[in-house]
C-alpha cells in the first residue's frame, strides 16, 4: 500500500482539509479555544499534495506556514466561519478530511467592550452549540468522501466508532490524548476505522503518520467510489 504512495495516488482529486482549533470570542481580548496546534491537519494537507491532490486547506488560528504544494489556504477564526468556508469549498471536493478541533460551543453574547471583573463575584457565560461541519456535509445528498478525527481521553474505540456511524462518515481516525501523544506533540498514533475494517497506525512523527493516513484514505476512496 505505502509503496504506491509516491505515484500520485490522489492525482486528479480535490482534497479539502480543515485544521487547527477555532476561537470563540467572549469580548475583544478573550476567547474560548480548543487545544490544537494544527500540525496533524497540516501534515495531512502536505501528504495529500505530495500524493498528487489539489489541496484546499481551511485553517483555524495556528502559527504554521502553508506546506508546499497547497493550492489554496483559507484562514478562519470561529467555528461558524470554518463551517461556512468548508461548506462553500466542499462543493468541489472529492474528499473532506476534518482534522480541525472545532469549538462545540460559542458565547451567546459577544461583548463589544472588554468585560471588567467585579470584586470576587463569579461570572457565568451562556453558550450556544455550534453547527457540526461533518454532520452538515453528511446530510447533503451529494457530498465528498468524509474522514473525521476523534481525539478521546477514554473509551477511544467505542466513541470513535459511534461518531463514524452517527455522523455518517466513510472513515474516522481516532487517537488517545495524553502520554506525550496528540495535542501539541511531535508524535501521534492513530487507529483508522471504516464500516467494515480498521487498521492501527503505531506511534510515529506526524508527517509520517499523515502519509500513512493519506495512503489509507486513497485506498478506501477507490474502494467505495469505483
Ligand atoms: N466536528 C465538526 N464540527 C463540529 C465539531 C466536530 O465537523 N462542530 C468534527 C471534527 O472536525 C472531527 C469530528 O467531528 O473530525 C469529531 O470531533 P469531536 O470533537 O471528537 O466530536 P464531537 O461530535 O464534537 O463530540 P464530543 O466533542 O462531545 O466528543
Ligand atoms: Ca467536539
Amino acid at each position: 500500500l505505502l509503496a504506491s504512495f509516491g505515484n500520485g495516488v490522489l492525482a486528479g482529486l480535490n482534497v479539502l482539509i480543515s485544521a487547527g482549533p477555532t476561537y470563540e470570542d467572549i469580548d475583544p481580548v478573550r476567547f474560548i479555544g480548543n487545544r490544537s496546534s494544527g500540525r496533524m491537519g497540516f501534515a495531512a494537507a502536505a501528504a495529500a499534495a505530495a500524493a498528487g491532490a489539489t489541496v484546499t486547506l481551511v485553517a483555524g488560528p495556528v502559527s504554521l506556514a502553508t506546506p508546499s504544494g497547497i493550492t489554496r489556504r483559507i484562514d478562519v477564526r470561529s467555528a461558524a466561519q470554518m463551517h461556512a468556508a468548508v461548506l462553500e469549498a466542499a462543493a468541489q471536493a472529492d474528499i473532506y478530511i476534518g482534522a480541525a478541533a472545532v469549538g462545540d460551543y460559542r458565547p451567546q453574547d459577544v461583548s463589544a467592550t472588554k468585560l471588567k471583573k467585579h470584586d470576587g463575584a463569579s461570572l457565568t457565560l451562556r453558550l450556544s452549540e455550534n453547527p457540526d461541519i461533518l454532520a452538515s456535509l453528511s446530510a447533503q445528498i451529494a457530498h465528498p468522501f468524509l474522514v473525521g478525527f476523534a481525539a478521546e481521553t477514554h473509551d477511544v474505540a467505542s466513541y470513535a466508532q459511534g461518531k463514524l456511524q452517527h455522523k455518517g462518515l466513510d472513515m474516522i481516525a481516532a487517537n488517545q490524548v495524553g502520554s506525550g501523544l496528540g495535542f501539541e506533540a511531535a508524535d501521534n498514533a492513530l487507529t483508522l476505522y471504516w464500516a467494515d475494517g480498521a487498521v492501527e497506525l503505531p506511534r510515529a512523527a506526524k508527517p509520517e503518520l499523515a502519509r500513512q493516513l493519506i495512503a489509507h484514505v486513497a485506498e478506501r476512496y477507490r474502494a467505495t467510489r469505483r
